[in-house]
């Protein structure tokens, strides 16, 4: 029998963890330059924590199972409710905005295909007790900057408020029921499926008609002015379209404004109430979002006090495979730097306390730990891709020095054993 892992998850091998841990590192010290701390939550959670109002598609997809005391449980499918959750159980006292970062695995239980995995990793942050439109302004810039900063071309950012498609429904008089249907379908980006659901609703058909219009628009802030004829009469629609205006000025006076206005987003989850974002790298096919956010109402929804809370998540996975697509540069630091090789096996302690040393000193460092033959070790460093090998051996000993050789140009010299870290420090770190 082979083994074979669970469908929809990956192993990571060494080459592509240490790139994932550059992006991730990076990742980290922007958020951190915007003021957010790290917070971790368990990997599962009570299963009515995410069946409560994350939305049909999600739960649908939710790894759930009953532990041994028979308590319900779910592999948590994303972020946002657990932190929440933990809002509500330990920080609510906390001075405020809050600002929390984190990254993490997720599980959803979907059809695999490039880009949409059962496991997967998400790092977002949360942003509570801010006021919109700023900050979401700051929220979305940080966004930018994050891709900004890893090099990644190519990426749109759409924004929208949820307000506006509200407003016609509740204006339209739909039941919320309902309007969750017609916002996923939107969210699908199913116009033909949309349309259809409509037909059957006794809904005037100008509501009708508007609503397909709008969720078409797509463009720059001019879109907006042709948003406000729309929807001139309707105060709720009215009231998200003078926050998405304030919030693109936020946006324009930081210098962002790459930005895409596009009010058919609607978001797969069921708790976001004004503002969401999400953002596309067009190459990657069907799983083009690499992050979504927004505004959302999940802390009062599970009894806490009303507080504006936004945030968003990198699907990390995705904007891997964008940056390895666009082919750009990652620079990621040697593995190991020095290799020490025993000449032959009564030097091996020795090896093993220069080697020592050259850690210290903070210079990755590797030595034999397979007895292999001399010729072998040199082929085994030069396969390690090390800077310097460090040849130890007896008569060299004896004077009290080593060989030192540079794998480049393959020169060797001779230096004191006491200098050999202060040397290899100089030449490694200098
Ligand atoms: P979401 O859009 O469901 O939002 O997920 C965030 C990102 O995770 C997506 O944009 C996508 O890149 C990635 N993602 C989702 N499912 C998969 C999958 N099966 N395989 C690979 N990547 C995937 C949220 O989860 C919200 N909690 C974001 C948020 C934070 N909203 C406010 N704060």
């Amino acid at each position: 029998m082979e083994l074979q892992k669970p469908r929809g998850t990956r192993d990571f091998l060494f080459e592509e963890m240490r790139k994932r841990k550059y992006v991730e590192g990076t990742l980290r010290r922007i958020f951190e330059l915007y003021g957010y701390q790290e917070i971790k939550t368990p990997l599962f959670e009570d299963l009515s924590l995410f069946t409560l109002k994350s939305g049909e598609g999600i739960t649908e997809q939710i790894y759930h199972f009953q532990d041994k005391g028979g308590r319900d449980l779910a592999l948590r499918p994303e972020l946002t409710a657990p932190v929440a959750r933990l809002y509500l159980n330990q920080l609510q006292k906390a001075p405020k905005p809050l600002k929390m970062y984190y990254f993490g695995s997720c599980f959803r239980y979907e059809r695999p295909q490039a880009g949409r995995f059962r496991q997967f990793w998400q790092m977002g942050c949360e942003l509570i007790g801010g006021k919109s439109p700023d900050a979401e302004g700051e929220v979305i810039a940080l966004a930018a900057h994050c891709l900004e900063e890893l090099g990644l071309e190519d990426f749109e950012i759409h924004i929208g408020n949820l307000g506006i498609i509200r407003g016609i429904l509740n204006q339209a008089e739909v039941s919320s029921p309902e309007q969750t249907q017609i916002m996923a379908i939107i969210d699908k980006g199913e116009v033909e499926e949309l349309m259809k659901f409509l037909e059957d609703m006794t809904m005037e058909n100008s509501y009708k008609n508007m609503l397909r219009e709008l969720i078409g628009l797509q463009g720059h802030r001019e879109v907006l002015e042709q948003v406000e004829e729309m929807v001139m009469n309707n105060s709720q629609a009215i009231g998200a379209l003078q926050e998405l205006e304030g919030l693109l000025e936020v946006l324009d006076s930081v210098g962002f404004s790459n930005y895409i206005v596009n009010l058919g987003i609607a978001r797969g989850l069921d708790y976001y109430s004004g503002t969401v974002f999400e953002i596309y790298v067009h190459g990657l096919g069907a799983q083009k979002q690499i992050s979504g956010g927004g505004t959302y109402n999940l802390i009062e929804i599970f009894g806490g006090e009303k507080v504006e809370s936004t945030g968003f998540a990198f699907g990390f996975d995705r904007v891997m495979e964008a940056l390895h697509q666009q082919g750009t540069y990652l620079p990621l630091d040697k593995v190991v730097e020095v290799f020490v090789a025993p000449v032959s096996p009564e030097v091996k302690l020795k090896s093993f306390q220069i080697a020592r040393k050259l850690r210290e000193a903070g210079i990755p460092t590797e030595t034999d730990l397979a007895g292999k033959k001399f010729k072998k070790l040199l082929s085994h460093a030069n396969n390690l891709k090390v800077n310097y090998v460090v040849l130890v051996g007896a008569r060299d000993l004896e004077q009290g020095q080593v060989t030192v050789k540079d794998m480049d140009s393959g020169q060797q010299e001779l230096v004191a054993l006491e200098d050999v870290v202060d040397v290899l420090t100089e030449r490694t770190r200098g």
